[in-house]
């Protein structure tokens, strides 16, 4: 058999979406499954729908017992693999952080955001960002894979062609939807169903949001970001509106964002805009633009699943090319449409 995986945070959403995805990739076999207060149970007691299909017991967290997998991933809230990650990646294992604290290269700008003292500061700069579109080259030797947040790899997909071309000015704008399950699993106002069903809210406005620097880290420059919560499970758009800087065309508009995006095995051009039932659990990002001639703007729309190429499947693309695997190896690239 391939790797030994373990995931740390197995019971969470972007955790069992990792177990579903590790069934169907040839090289993966979960062999350690961690969580907190439902440690001591099967995993099929927390996911009904797994039974018959995993024998797997939910494990509280033990870094020595991690550290005997080949890969590991932390699919834990924030905090928790700063602790965890520099014993891991020192015993051998590959880690994929799924949270946020090997992110930001800046610790100031992770206790700013995130409310914490980085533990480990010193092993920031080894940590490579794992949004292959962006980090690929980096990625193949990577050890410690710091995977994006949803909306940060929206938006950037959606913005990267015009800042990389120097098309526009700033700060860009980015308004944002997400689903529901972008606010995990534990219950809460962001996600209870009397709270979320039949209503849709701004929040983390004004520069708040913790993504706001992640963003702004990818893209290099100022980003005014809004994201808002819908009544959806999954689904995640970004909307990036931008001034331009020079005159184009739209046919050269087109072309820019077709031969960025030309090799991109998780990236789709559409002459349309897209909606999030187009990549409804699969790993591919819709990616569409369009210029504005009369107002000198470009709108520009990624469309992704946040489960999916902004969380768990990101995180096994991430994995795949610091293995030598082939990049889509065990991805879904069909949505489930209906
Ligand atoms: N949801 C998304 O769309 C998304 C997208 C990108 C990134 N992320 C990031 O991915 C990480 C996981 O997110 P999620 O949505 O999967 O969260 P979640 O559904 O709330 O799951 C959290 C997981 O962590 C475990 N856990 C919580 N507190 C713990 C503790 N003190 N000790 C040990 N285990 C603990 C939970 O175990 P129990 O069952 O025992 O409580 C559960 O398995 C977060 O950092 C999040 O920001 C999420």
């Amino acid at each position: 058999m391939g790797y030994r995986v373990g995931i740390a945070g197995i019971t969470g959403y972007t955790g069992v979406e990792l177990v579903r995805l590790a069934a169907s990739h040839p090289e993966l076999e979960v062999v350690l499954g961690a969580a907190g207060a439902s440690a001591g149970q099967p995993l099929s007691t927390s996911w009904p729908g797994l039974q018959g299909l995993t024998e797997l017991d939910v494990e509280s967290i033990d870094p020595e017992r991690l550290a005997a997998c080949d890969v590991v991933f932390l699919a834990l809230p924030h905090g928790h693999a700063a602790r965890l990650a520099p014993q891991l990646v020192d015993a051998g294992v590959l880690v994929v952080d799924l949270g946020a604290d090997f992110r930001l290269r800046d610790p100031e700008a992770y206790a700013r955001y995130y409310g914490l003292t980085h533990p480990c500061p010193e092993r920031l700069p080894t940590a490579v960002y794992g949004l292959p579109e962006l980090t690929r080259g980096q990625l193949a030797q990577a050890r410690l894979i710091a995977n994006p947040g949803c909306y940060p790899t929206a938006v950037t997909l959606a913005a990267l062609p015009l800042v990389e071309a120097g098309l526009v000015s700033t700060p860009l704008v980015a308004s944002c939807v997400s689903g529901v399950s972008g606010a995990g699993r534990s219950p809460g106002p962001r996600n209870i169903f009397c709270e979320t069903h039949d209503s849709a809210r701004p929040y983390g406005i004004a520069g708040a949001h913790r993504h706001t620097p992640e963003i702004e880290q990818n893209l290099g420059c100022q980003v005014v970001f809004s994201p808002h919560l819908v009544p959806m499970n999954r689904g995640m758009i970004a909307t990036v509106h931008a001034r331009l800087a020079r005159p184009i065309a739209a046919a050269e508009l087109q072309e820019l964002y077709a031969t960025r995006y030309a090799d991109e095995p998780m990236v789709q051009m559409r002459q349309d805009a897209p909606g999030t039932a187009d990549v409804r659990c699969s790993n591919r990002a819709h990616v569409h633009v369009a210029l504005d001639a009369e107002r000198a703007t470009v709108t520009a729309v990624a469309v992704i699943d946040n489960l999916m190429k902004g969380a768990a499947g990101q995180a096994v693309q991430a994995m795949n090319v610091a293995l030598g695997l082939p990049e889509g190896l065990g991805l879904p690239l069909h949505p489930v449409m209906i």
